[in-house]
């Protein structure tokens, strides 16, 4: 496990495919993802199989929130998305994070700042990186104000990088550089 203040970090059961299936397929959340069509149990069961065969920096987390003590103390913890290294370049010590928080009740309490921040943790101080990027879309301001928060600094766009509801979007480039962290964050 893997502790913030709030939030923890767990690896992902099997357990948790129903609620991927069921939050993947919602509009809403999945409006800023780069997914496309609808996903099926079946698919995301595939999803699961191959997950286990990645190195495993590169196997998600499942974020889970306290609905106990406000210290995270006894209380049960609760399942509200996933987040993850990518396609980590073991050379240039770069990697990609991505995130995404399901359960819409939890959007906009500063989870998602939070889960960068440990994600940042992680890279730098566990996996020695020097480099961490995402990508996000233009029109995505409640991840783009997150990301800031926690860290990351507006690098470049991919213009016109995103195809949704019928016509582009630019793709924001963010990155933080181990120089540039803060950890107190
Ligand atoms: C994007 C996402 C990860 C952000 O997580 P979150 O927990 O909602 O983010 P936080 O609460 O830490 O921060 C959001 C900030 O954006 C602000 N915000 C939200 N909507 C906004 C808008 N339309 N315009 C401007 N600011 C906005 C919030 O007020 C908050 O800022 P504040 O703390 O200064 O008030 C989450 O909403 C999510 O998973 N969405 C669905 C999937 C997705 O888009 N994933 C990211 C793909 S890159």
């Amino acid at each position: 496990m893997i502790y913030g203040e709030r939030v923890r970090l767990r690896r992902n059961e099997r357990s948790d495919i129903p609620k991927f299936v069921e939050w993947l397929n919602d509009p809403e959340v999945h409006r800023y993802l780069l997914l496309g069509l609808p996903i099926s149990q079946a698919s995301e069961e595939q999803w699961f199989e191959n997950m286990l065969k990645l190195p495993s920096n590169e196997q998600p987390f499942g974020i889970e929130v306290s609905e106990g003590e406000p210290d995270g103390g006894d209380g049960h913890w609760r399942l509200i998305g996933n987040c993850s290294f990518m396609a980590i370049n073991w050379t240039t010590r770069s990697a990609e994070v991505g995130l995404f928080i399901g359960e819409k009740s939890c959007w906009n309490k500063g989870y998602g700042t939070e889960i960068m921040q440990l994600l940042l943790r992680l890279g730098f101080d566990n996996f020695n990186l020097n480099r961490i990027f995402l990508r996000v879309d233009e029109a995505n301001k409640g991840g783009i104000r997150a990301y800031e928060k926690a860290g990351f600094v507006h690098e470049g766009r991919f213009r016109q990088g995103n195809f949704r509801d019928g016509k582009y979007s630019d793709m924001l480039l963010m990155s933080v550089l181990r120089t540039e962290w803060n950890p107190k964050k």
